[in-house]
């Protein structure tokens, strides 16, 4: 056997040490992959709990979230993509501008923006729910379509002054603040009942995150997706959309287009061709009780809310989200029992801006007679969800179209979902 030179020596050593830090490399990656499976499995189960059995408490839950911040939070756009042929529903991902940690959010929830104005020191206050996987660590999407001036609308009428923000100012790298995710339209996770998700328009944004989610879980709850839009050009999500409904067994999609073009194919990029409707669900809830989860424009909303009423679903079955003002989609009246009475005639008076008014039930919220009076008022939602419009009562009292989200402290209310009960001074 010959003798091992010096240099042969030292390449043995450097060739040995190669090859146990490729294997102490192997071991590492290993390592990191098993602990982001075991944290990604860790994340789920912490959702799941915070969304099961006390479902009503899930807010109450997040609060004591250690992640959640109070007020408003900056966050940097990363990302923002198309979502339709339109060009005028576009994606957002938002990641905290201060690199901290995000809490999670329920399927269903929504952000809460302050959204500047340009040519105005005010703000306004508008909110997106969140249509990304609740999985999702590092960034919040919220998903928001472009609003133009209605089409009966005198000339000169601005477009939506939020939702035009977004379009036109949020290039990657922006900055917008928000607060934390909340509402109380979340999927209810503890069940394995069906589950049938209805939406209209822009109105598919917190349904897909609830189906980001039943996918993110591997749920075995049998799904059926309805989404109503007018055609190919609008369908948003398309891509997503189809694969989902490809590769998930227990998901039925049902698409309809109410005003298809030559372009739009039956089968493929549709199934049905007209408005969804409540006698399009009866087979389905023929056969078995199923939690209903609906979101889209007015007219949808009332027209299917009777309608599943109508076909015996209990009130208890059916979650739904509107993204207008609550009094004007007749949800509220068919689904909250709003126990007003129906001709009176009071006196309501603004006391900061001098103006008293007669208030009658087709004014609607208190907000909308001050809105539609030229009053100026601070508002969000208009649902009773993010808070902007809190107000002091100075005498009477109000009652709510629909229970308040957070009830407002002693002596304060939610002039957009409350109606007076008798003649009333607001601070306003
Ligand atoms: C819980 C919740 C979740 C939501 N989620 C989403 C979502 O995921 N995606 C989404 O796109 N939207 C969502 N919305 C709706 C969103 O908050 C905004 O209401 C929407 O973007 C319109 O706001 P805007 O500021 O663009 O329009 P606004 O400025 O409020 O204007 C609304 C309309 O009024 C018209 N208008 C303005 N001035 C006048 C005038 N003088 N006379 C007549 N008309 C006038 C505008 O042209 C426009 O058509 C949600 C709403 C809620 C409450
Ligand atoms: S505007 Fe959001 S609570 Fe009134």
């Amino acid at each position: 056997m010959q003798s091992m030179t010096f240099t042969d020596l030292v390449g043995m050593m450097i060739v040995g040490a190669a090859t146990m830090r490729a294997a102490f490399g192997l071991i590492s990656i290993a390592g990191r992959r098993y602990q982001f499976h075991k944290q990604e499995k860790e994340y789920i189960a912490q959702f799941q709990n915070m969304t099961s059995p006390l479902f009503k408490t899930c807010d109450e839950k997040q609060a004591g979230a250690e992640l959640l911040w109070r007020g408003k939070r900056k966050f940097r756009l990363a990302e923002r993509v198309d979502e339709n042929q339109n060009g005028d529903i576009c994606s957002f991902y938002l990641m905290p501008n201060d690199g901290r940690p995000i809490p999670p959010f329920c399927a269903g929830q929504h952000l809460t923006f302050d959204v500047p104005v340009p040519g105005d020191t005010e703000p306004i206050t508008r909110c997106y729910s969140l249509s990304g996987s609740p999985t999702e660590k590092d960034s919040y999407c919220v998903t928001v379509k472009r609003i133009g001036a209605p089409q009966d609308a005198p000339p000169g009428t601005p477009p939506g002054q939020s939702s035009n923000y977004f379009h036109d100012h949020l290039e990657q790298g922006s900055v917008i603040e928000a607060y934390a995710p909340a509402g109380s339209f979340c999927l209810k996770d503890n069940s394995e009942t069906p589950i049938i998700l209805i939406a209209g328009g822009v109105g598919l944004t917190p349904l897909v995150s609830m189906l980001k989610w039943l996918d993110a879980t591997k749920s075995t709850r049998e799904i059926w997706f309805f989404y109503g839009v007018r055609n190919r050009a609008e369908h948003a999500m398309y891509d997503y959309l189809h694969s989902i409904a490809l590769e998930t067994p227990n998901l039925h999609m049902v698409v309809a287009y109410s005003q298809p073009t030559s372009t739009c194919r039956k089968n493929i990029d549709y199934h049905i061709e007209g408005h969804l409707s409540a006698a399009l669900l009866q087979p389905i809830l023929k056969a078995r009780d199923c939690e209903i989860y609906l979101c889209g424009p007015a007219s949808m909303m009332s027209a299917l809310t009777a309608g599943l009423e109508g076909l015996g679903v209990a009130r208890e079955n059916i979650r739904y989200e509107a993204f207008g003002p609550i009094s004007q989609t007749a949800v509220a009246r068919n689904m909250e029992q709003y126990s007003g009475e129906p001709a009176k005639s009071v006196n309501v008076e603004f006391s900061r801006s001098g103006k008293t008014l007669k208030w009658s039930p087709e004014d609607g919220s208190l907000l909308e007679l001050a809105l539609d009076n030229g009053i100026k008022a601070r508002c969000g939602c208009r649902q009773g969800i993010c808070g902007t419009c809190v107000t002091a009562i100075k005498h009477g009292d109000v009652e709510y179209e629909r229970r308040p989200d957070k009830k407002p402290a002693l002596g304060m209310c939610l002039p957009c979902i409350a109606r007076p009960q008798g003649d009333l001074v607001l601070d306003m």
